[in-house]
């Protein structure tokens, strides 16, 4: 019956992680999977997630039944609040949302209902992006191309390049973009440059996505959404996908959201019955714990003031170890530009090595980064960090 079926090759990502878990040596360096590592290399449990924890331990659900197939209505609205910001009133009638498995599950809803509604549209995504993004939208039915994007001879935006090939797009061209922390490059663009693509995402009637896994880990929480804020005030329709996973440590409970900025607000209101019916029809509905978590921190002042602390925390860290990795680098071999590293941002370097380069990072000195050169900013700390400046400094 199932001969025919093809083996699967497994995700590059997960694949490595899995590699690294089974190497035997003590002194290997983890720098793969988009995990945050506290200076210990443990995955943290946040203090304010601790206290939501024991709070709904305490109060349990008077009735567990199913969620709404759109998820926790307390939640969306609060997860809305940090997604858009200061510039919330301004979408907060045209917005169709729904809580997410997630921001994976975002991406994967929104693009089932992408492919239903514009099934001769096609995707582009950056050169590079997330390998995910590829298979999610392929996934769906959708065909995926690539923009110009991160320049491998500069080791900076081709930002040119990314305008000329935006500026060719058919109408209705879904467009994926990341609006902070790009994954994998950790190169974002400035003000202008948004402004830029903005223009041209409307004058082309172009459909934004925007995927949003790490906000906060850049400038700032209201920094880093300055992005969506500037498409929100263009009154273009665009997507959103928004996950937790990374910003309150909650990978494993699946915790996101998608929104949908419509046209008009009863556009909006027939986008959610849509919207409803996708979740319907893949999961039926949600699961309630990561929403009562994070709704339970964002609705309670003290504990929002304790998050926001941790994630400055976690921001300031990683901001730490990357400027400390090239100034390392810089003492090793002065004789390398390594200045490319410490302008990028968030969790993510991309190092610009080969993959000859990273093959031999994993196998004579057990540092391991993603097959394309990625780093993850947040598998460093005090103890790895002179051994993988060495270990980069040996190859480069
Ligand atoms: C990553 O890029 O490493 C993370 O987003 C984790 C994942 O799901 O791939």
């Amino acid at each position: 019956m199932f001969e025919h079926v093809d083996a699967y090759a497994g995700d590059p990502i997960f694949s490595l992680m899995e590699r690294f878990v089974s190497d035997p040596r003590p002194q290997k360096v983890n720098l793969t999977i988009g995990f945050y590592f506290d200076e210990n290399g443990k995955v943290p449990d946040f203090g304010c997630v601790d206290a939501a924890k024991a709070w709904l331990a305490d109060n349990p659900l008077a009735s567990p039944v199913y969620l709404p197939m759109d998820g926790m209505p307390d939640y969306r609205a609060a997860a809305q609040k940090l997604a858009f910001g200061a510039s919330l009133p301004q979408v907060q009638e045209r917005l169709s949302a729904i809580q997410s498995l997630g921001g994976s599950g975002a991406l994967k809803v929104g693009a089932d209902l992408l492919k239903r509604y514009f099934p001769d549209s096609q995707v582009w995504v950056s050169n590079p992006t997330w390998d995910n993004h590829h298979s999610i939208f392929q996934g769906a039915g959708l065909a995926t191309n690539t923009y110009r994007y991160y320049n491998p001879q500069t080791r900076q935006l081709d930002f040119n390049g990314m305008l000329e090939d935006l500026s060719k797009l058919p109408a209705q061209s879904i467009v994926l973009l990341h609006p902070c922390c790009h994954n994998p490059t950790g190169i974002d663009l400035t003000m202008e440059q948004w402004q830029q693509v903005i223009a041209i995402i409307t004058e082309r009637k172009l459909l934004a996505f925007f995927d949003m896994a790490y906000q906060g880990f850049s400038e700032g929480l209201d920094e880093d959404i300055k992005a969506i804020q500037l498409m929100a005030e263009s009154g273009q329709p665009f997507l959103l996908s928004q996950s937790f996973s990374k910003i309150f440590s909650l990978y494993s409970e699946r915790i996101g959201a998608l929104y949908v900025v419509c046209e008009t607000p009863e556009i909006a209101q027939t986008i959610q019955g849509q919207l409803k019916f996708t979740v319907r029809t893949n999961y039926s509905t949600p699961p309630s714990y990561g929403a009562r978590l994070v709704n339970h921190v964002l609705g309670n002042e003290a504990l929002t003031s304790l998050w926001q602390a941790e994630l400055e925390q976690m921001r300031q860290r990683m901001h730490d170890m990357r400027q400390q990795l090239v100034s390392k680098l810089t003492g090793l071999r002065p004789d390398c530009d390594f200045s490319y590293l410490a302008v990028q941002r968030g969790m993510f370097s991309y190092t610009g090595f080969s993959p000859a380069q990273v093959a031999r990072l994993k196998d004579e000195f057990g540092v391991y980064l993603i097959d394309s050169g990625r780093m993850c900013i947040a598998g460093l700390n005090n103890k790895n960090l002179d051994a993988t400046a060495e270990a980069f400094a040996a190859i480069c």
